[in-house]
């Protein structure tokens, strides 16, 4: 579903950024790499120290060749799941160049190869760059969302997505929320790479919920574009996702109405906007 036949994208990040934060920081390359039909893993490159490391293991094979591609060698995994299209790499990538595997601490004992378990106290960076472990749990009970705060990247697996959220598989739709709400609350400015291509499948849902929102029109079009001409609609921004995407918007009067669950609680919304995807 989704393919994106082949298409990797190859972005500077102080392309994306203010030049204020530009000033303060070495840069980041990003390539995001699609993996099996429909997951990304994504690539942070830090060339004075020349360190490597790779967002989701989905496919060791296509993370190898995107890392030969460019000369690259991976020093660390970081995972932000136990599901298997986020871990089926971790074996063969740890063995072929020895790189730490960093995930969260709560399902230690579901992903296999781990050496590194992370909770929100963690103190963690990438070649000096830090970054904030947030617990995203609903999607999984352990998920974690690692959040650049340097360069303003949030790597958010399956629990944000653009235009979406992930399935709540093991949690509940407050808790769910709560998660989706500790990501929304990042500055607006940051650049958001989720763990699938699903925008335009989460478009068809959102424009049903909101079809007057000018903002997401203008999206579901850049979306389509985008996906016509098999390029990624990813990374998105916190900004454009609290203007268009129905799950972070259940305070929107027009949603509440539609639902017919004016004075609801924003967890309520939510949840009932996840019922109704799941079933779209
Ligand atoms: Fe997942």
């Amino acid at each position: 579903m989704l393919e994106i036949a082949g298409c990797v994208v190859l972005l500077r990040l102080t392309q994306l950024m203010s030049p204020t934060r530009v000033s303060r920081m070495r840069a980041l390359d990003i390539a995001l790499l699609p993996c099996l039909s429909d997951n990304y893993a994504v690539l942070l490159h830090e060339k004075s120290s020349g360190e490597t490391a790779v967002i989701d293991a989905s496919s060791a094979s296509a993370i190898k060749a995107g890392l030969t591609e460019r000369g690259w060698k991976l020093n660390h995994i970081f995972i932000t799941h136990h599901h298997t299209d986020h871990t089926a790499g971790i074996a063969e990538l740890k063995a072929f160049y020895g790189a730490s595997v960093t995930g969260p601490d709560a399902e230690a004992d579901r992903i296999t190869g781990l050496t590194r378990g992370v909770t929100a106290s963690t103190k963690l960076d990438f070649a000096g760059h830090a970054i904030n472990v947030i617990e995203t749990p609903g999607h999984t009970l352990g998920h974690v969302t690692y959040f650049f705060s340097d360069d303003a990247i949030a790597f958010t697996g399956d629990t944000l997505f653009s235009l979406g959220c992930g399935r709540i598989f093991e949690g509940d739709g407050q808790m769910m929320w709560e998660s989706v709400s500790k990501i929304a609350a990042l500055p607006g400015d940051t650049n958001v790479y989720c763990g699938h291509e699903y925008t335009l499948n989460n478009s068809r849902f959102a424009i049903t919920i909101e079809p007057e929102n000018e903002a997401l029109k203008a999206r579901v079009a850049e979306v389509e574009a985008a996906r016509a001409a098999g390029k990624p609609t990813l990374p998105t921004t916190i900004d454009a996702e609290l203007a268009t995407n129905p799950f972070l918007r259940p305070r929107s009067r027009t949603i509440k109405a539609r639902l017919g669950l004016q004075g609801a609680p924003d967890w309520e919304v939510f949840t009932r906007l996840r019922l109704l995807k799941n079933k779209a």
